[in-house]
């Protein structure tokens, strides 16, 4: 019985050493800890509870009646044919940023009709059969293709969502054949709306370092220059759900990259950004994209702009799918804040990081609220 015991203890040990060791190594885990369930095929099933491993902590579950006190408050919407090039329109950034992290934009320069057709093209895709999109079954050491989950943590509570993740930029690293080849022209769309919001990103980092008091191109010059920034667009599928106030659709997190464009669903509300306490719910404009500062932006400007924490919401009517695209620093240079924001009585708040060091603590931990960035904070 004794040494049956010892090489059970031992065996314990060694087992709970290795699942440690994979749930905090900085080598990424080339699979999945557990299997994948698609939520969409979960949601069509007919399920009319919420299984345990989507139920969220008490702390954690949205509050879903409209009589919450900011209900009523909403997002800045900026014109931005009043923004660019106009020492009015840089205060308006500048204080959407600093108020809300997160704004508006209507008349952005995107097409409407080419901004509807790739909407409606991410909607067939996920009504193909389960097995079509599994083709493109993601692995966690790109994430690239199609996905149910974030984060490799064993025994994680998982967001009700899937998602297609792809990247965009740099060109060397997009490869449209991993890319969905149906419905036929999404290809085509996904190139030519990436092709608009690139440079509605271009316009906006420059916007942005003016907005900061820096030369025009300070913040792309620290992105390490338009040909090498990298970007991605994960296309978010939020099945509808039985019990809405039990789960998330993306848990709270900031994103871990420079600015992301959000398209959100023209019908259907579900993004919320957190303010104070509590959370509001946005309330999108019609052909209007949102825009939101990441964790990057927060490093560069020294903390004076922040990336808000934000998180979405499901329901039991209708499905939801948003479009975000990630327009990020070059992943193999440090990014650390921008001398000239730096004072005496504001020195240094962030130790510096690559992007991709950086993106790979998230890749595992999945969705944290914003602890990724203030880990970085230097003591001082
Ligand atoms: C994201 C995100 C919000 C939404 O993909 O990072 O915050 O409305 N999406 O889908
Ligand atoms: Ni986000």
């Amino acid at each position: 019985f004794h040494t049956s015991f010892i090489s059970l203890a031992s065996f314990l040990s060694i087992y709970i050493f290795l699942s440690e060791f994979q749930n905090n190594s900085h080598k990424m885990a080339a699979y999945w800890p557990e299997p994948i369930v698609s939520v969409q095929a979960l949601s069509q099933t007919g399920v009319t509870t919420v299984p345990s491993r989507y139920v969220k902590p008490f702390h954690q579950r949205p509050v879903l009646n409209s009589s919450q006190p900011d209900a009523e408050i909403e997002i800045p919407v900026l014109d931005m044919s009043n923004v660019w090039g106009k020492p009015e329109g840089l205060r308006l950034v500048r204080s959407a940023c600093e108020e809300w992290g997160f704004f508006q934009m209507v008349n952005h320069g995107v097409d409407h009709a080419l901004m509807d057709k790739v909407r409606a093209a991410w909607r067939e895709f996920f009504e193909l059969p389960l097995d079509e999109k599994r083709k493109y079954a993601n692995s966690p050491d790109t994430y690239e293709g199609y996905g149910s989950r974030l984060g490799v943590v064993k025994g994680a509570k998982l967001d009700w969502s899937d998602y297609f993740f792809l990247n965009y930029l740099p060109s060397s690293i997009r490869n449209p054949s991993k890319w969905p080849s149906q419905p036929p022209k999404i290809r085509e769309l996904i190139e030519e709306y990436g092709e608009e919001v690139r440079k509605l990103c271009e316009r906006l980092v420059e916007t942005l370092s003016e907005s900061l008091g820096l030369e025009p191109n300070r913040l792309m010059k620290a992105f390490g220059g338009e040909d090498k920034v990298g970007a991605s667009l994960r296309t978010n599928y939020y099945p509808k759900c039985p019990q809405p106030h039990l789960t998330l659709g993306l848990s709270s997190h900031s994103d871990p990259g420079g600015i992301t464009i959000l398209f959100p669903d023209e019908k259907v509300a579900g993004l919320q950004v957190r303010r104070g306490d509590g959370w509001v719910t946005v309330k999108s404009v019609p052909n209007a994209l949102v825009v939101n500062m990441g964790d990057q932006i927060q490093i560069l400007s020294n903390g004076i702009y922040k990336s808000v924490e934000h998180q979405v919401i499901v329901n039991p009517g209708m499905e939801r799918v948003s479009l975000a695209f990630f327009y990020n620093p070059r992943c193999d240079i440090p990014i650390g804040p921008v001398q000239e924001l730096l004072t005496e009585s504001r020195p240094a708040l962030y130790k510096p990081i690559r992007f991709d060091e950086y993106r790979l603590l998230i890749r595992q931990k999945g969705p944290s609220g914003k602890n990724q960035v203030d880990a970085l904070l230097s003591s001082r």
